[in-house]
């Protein structure tokens, strides 16, 4: 009797072990994951106004992925010039042109796509949607148009490939101080069949983000593609991540990422036209004006604002693409008419995830494409190089509200 009893309470503890260690470990996992749980819908998304996803998007992202997504550099003040900065120029309506049916196809670095509007790299989709970029993929590649595949992506460069089915997709580098992981990774995409590198260089320390700092937003998930060497990126936040990346960036890094590829390399966080010239001589097959969205440095100017100087000392040497604030079809026509070969988005594309997983991506698409042919119709503009033959007109109360 003494025997089984004596059996007995050690099963029981061993239990209670098991059971510690089990608890531990949730609770250990609830701290890192702050139990985050991501949307899972599929469904089309209605859009009047992009604007009105901001809202939408927030009631099913948690409040620490919502923030780190929407938000900007300290008061976000660069973020809101974004958007406001296209109101400072009018598209003068021509009639009679017959116009009906523009044809909104372009091309980018050999790529057809179904209209000038691409998705722009960004981290962590997993935030918004637990199919994470290979949704966004999904609904880019069923939208007939590239999607740009960050190094910092919750999904890994094969799920994305996958999820594309032979799409084109263009894969984002930020720099790792370990040489052998830029090589590798580089190569890795090559071998998936993305179709070009884009370097970002406006990166070289984390924009002084609010948001993240009120809600002390950590990373609840993996981000595979980065250097694992490095850091260990599940509750980190983006800071530490940024400090493990290469931070000190020169031209020479342009001429190394291109010693890396066969791919063109387009460089991405241009805002100055010196800078655009610099990175042509050192080998860019393509500019990217952005600020990134407003969430690097607040105070600077918006991006439209520097687009037409940049255009104007790039002049057509090679293809520029041009984000930062785009939400209609009148930004992407004012973005083609200064210069921009075709524009990328960001947070909508995001927002269309959480919102409708890769059906609400290509809800995000259609509307512009829609909002776009309107938008031409009432110009007077039959395709793309029409609009980027049109000339704008500067706002004359805008200039003096400026002042
Ligand atoms: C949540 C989020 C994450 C981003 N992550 C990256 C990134 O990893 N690499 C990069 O080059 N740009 C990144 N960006 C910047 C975008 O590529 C793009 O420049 C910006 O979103 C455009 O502005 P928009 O959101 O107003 O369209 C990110 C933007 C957002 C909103």
């Amino acid at each position: 009797m003494k025997k089984i009893i004596f059996i007995l309470c050690v099963c029981l503890v061993f239990l209670l072990i098991v059971w510690l260690v089990g608890y531990m470990h949730n609770v250990q996992a609830e701290k890192v994951t702050g139990g985050y749980i991501a949307s899972t819908r599929d469904t089309d998304v209605e859009i009047v106004d992009i604007d009105d996803l901001e809202d939408l998007a927030e009631q099913v992202i948690p409040s620490g992925g919502f923030g780190y997504i929407y938000g900007g550099a300290e008061t976000e003040f660069t973020m809101a010039r974004n958007e406001s900065a296209f109101d400072c120029v009018d598209i003068v309506p021509r009639v009679l042109t017959g116009v009906v049916e523009p044809d909104i196809t372009t091309s980018i670095l050999g790529i057809d796509i179904s209209l000038p509007v691409i998705a722009a790299p960004a981290a962590a989709h997993g935030l918004a949607h637990v199919s994470a970029e290979a949704g966004s993929a999904r609904g880019v590649a069923a939208s007939g148009t590239i999607m740009s595949v960050s190094t910092y992506s919750s999904s890994t460069l094969q799920e994305i490939a996958d999820a594309g089915q032979g799409a084109p997709q263009w894969f984002q580098l930020y720099l790792s101080k370990d040489k052998d992981h830029n090589r590798n990774i580089v190569k890795q995409a090559e071998d998936l069949g993305y179709r070009a590198i884009i370097l970002t260089v406006d990166a070289p320390v984390g924009g002084n983000r609010f948001r993240d700092k009120y809600n002390d937003f950590k990373f609840p998930l993996e981000l595979p593609n980065v250097a694992k060497k490095s850091i260990k990126t599940k509750g980190q936040g983006i800071n530490k991540i940024f400090s493990a990346a290469q931070n000190e960036l020169t031209p020479y890094d342009i001429m190394y990422v291109k010693s890396l590829t066969k791919l063109p390399v387009i460089v991405k966080g241009i805002q100055h036209p010196d800078d655009a010239e610099t990175a042509i001589l050192a080998g860019a097959d393509a500019i990217w004006v952005s600020n990134h969205g407003g969430r690097q440095l607040d105070g600077a100017p918006a991006s439209f604002e520097v687009l037409s100087d940049v255009a104007k000392r790039v002049n057509k040497r090679v293809p520029i693409i041009f984000d930062s604030g785009i939400r209609r079809g009148q930004h992407v026509f004012k973005a083609l008419a200064s210069g921009a070969d075709v524009v990328a988005i960001g947070r909508p594309v995001i927002y269309g995830l959480a919102l409708g997983g890769w059906r609400g991506v290509v809800s995000v698409f259609n509307y512009l494409k829609d909002d776009l042919r309107r938008v031409m119709i009432l110009a007077g503009t039959e395709n793309i190089d029409d609009i980027k033959n049109t000339k704008l007109r500067p706002r004359i109360s805008c200039v003096n509200s400026c002042e």
